[in-house]
């Protein structure tokens, strides 16, 4: 199995960081400060090529490979956790069921905006009584004639209310659990389709994230995504996915708590000498070295499977989990290391540490992802 970068790779690296240092780095206090989205930085993204990574030139991507788009999403992070999952939300969940699902008429229509950029994606799936029961959707999506009435509300959307094209999923037919759900294109501006107030986080927040509210919204037919009933299948395969991307920005951001961690260990002299010659500090820092470098092999290693077309849905989930959780600790010991200063606001490593707590949470609870992993070893377990 594959799981080394190429140069091509690590070219692509030095590319997003160079990106991330110049363009996300100095504006990442104050977008944290302000709940301020980087309109900019996502629309140089966009224009770099850089909003459709893994997909083909044709629907406007940028052809790359998934690992290169796991890069991108890490090498985002490691200076601002929040624009790392605008990216991953916008590509894995807004963009990739339209890739995988969409008939060659919707690809056109919002794949290739989606890619270049011109748009940017989200995904509806979570609801007050369907977090990680995701079948427990109350949403209904009901046929008249040539459009679906859409009723009821979304919670917990990254990229809402900036995103202009959203994958909804929508009970068609009630009563018969996950089979009864269908996916739908929806897009902003559509009559009855409104916002609720823009989540006030504790960490990613330069992300936003905001309710979908459905009123009588209708949604063409031909806005309809894969059959009627496949939707939970098209989530849970999308979610495979995105749990690649949200893996990656946990990585991310403790690689850049690390970082800062490290230098700051070099300078730091207590009891004479750097702290970092203390071995109980060396001892630390060896162990973040290797929780990331651990991180890093699942995830590419995740990534390769997925690009090759192989079963990748376990190696995703352990990937998100281990990742998530080791970016808690890393991010924890970052700020440990530097002590009463790290606990200061403007500190890189206060930030990173309320960014990692997330990535523990969505995209699947790292229960939900444990259940996932297990069900892969040993099969559904009984409800
Ligand atoms: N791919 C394709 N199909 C799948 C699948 C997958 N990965 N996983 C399950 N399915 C299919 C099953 O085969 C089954 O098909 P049949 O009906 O033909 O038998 C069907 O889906 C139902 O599967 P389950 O019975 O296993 O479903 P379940 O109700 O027990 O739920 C679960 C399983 C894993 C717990 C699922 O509900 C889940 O993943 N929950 C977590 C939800 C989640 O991750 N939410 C994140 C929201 S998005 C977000 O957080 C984004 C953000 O903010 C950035």
């Amino acid at each position: 199995m594959l799981y080394q970068t190429t140069q091509e790779h690590e070219a692509f690296r030095q590319k997003m960081r160079e990106f991330a240092e110049s363009e996300v780095k100095p504006i990442a206090f104050l977008m944290d400060q302000n709940n301020e989205f980087p309109t900019e930085a996502i629309k140089k993204l966009g224009e770099m090529g850089l909003m459709g990574i893994p997909y083909p030139k044709e629907y406007g991507g940028a052809g790359l490979d998934v690992l290169s788009y796991a890069i991108a999403v890490e090498e985002l992070s490691r200076v601002d956790g929040g624009t790392g999952v605008i990216l991953s939300a916008h590509v894995s969940l807004g963009s990739w069921p339209i890739f995988a699902f969409g008939t060659e008429e919707q690809k056109r229509k919002y794949l290739t905006p989606l890619a270049k950029g011109e748009k940017i994606g989200a995904f509806g799936l979570t609801e007050p009584n369907a977090g990680s029961d995701a079948g427990g959707t109350e949403t209904t999506a009901i046929l008249k004639g040539d459009y679906y009435l859409l009723n009821g509300g979304k919670i917990f959307i990254t990229n809402a209310p900036k995103a202009d094209t959203y994958v909804v999923f929508a009970v068609t037919t009630p009563d018969i659990g996950t089979r009864g759900i269908s996916a739908f294109i929806v897009e902003k501006g559509w009559e009855g389709f409104e916002f609720g107030d823009h989540y006030d986080k504790m960490g990613i927040r330069s992300s936003s994230t905001a309710e979908l509210i459905f009123n009588d919204v209708k949604v063409p037919r031909e806005n309809l995504l894969g059959k009627e009933g496949q939707g939970f299948k098209i989530a849970m395969a999308t979610l495979d996915g995105g749990r690649i991307g949200i893996a990656s920005q946990a990585l991310g951001i403790a690689q850049g708590a690390f970082e800062h961690a490290l230098e700051y260990s070099k300078e730091r002299v207590q009891f004479g000498k750097p702290i970092c010659q203390q071995q109980i500090v060396s001892f630390k820092l060896a162990d973040m070295a290797t929780k990331l470098r651990c991180a890093r092999f699942l995830i590419y290693s995740a990534a390769e499977l997925k690009e090759h077309h192989e079963p990748y849905g376990m190696e995703a989930a352990m990937a998100k989990q281990y990742a998530s959780d080791i970016s808690l600790e890393v991010t924890n010991d970052a700020l440990q290391i530097f002590g009463g200063s790290g606990y200061l606001k403007g500190m890189e490593v206060e930030r990173a540490y309320r960014d990692a707590k997330i990535t523990t949470i969505y995209e699947g609870t790292n229960e939900i992802q444990r259940v996932v992993i297990a069900s892969h070893l040993i099969g559904k377990m009984p409800r």
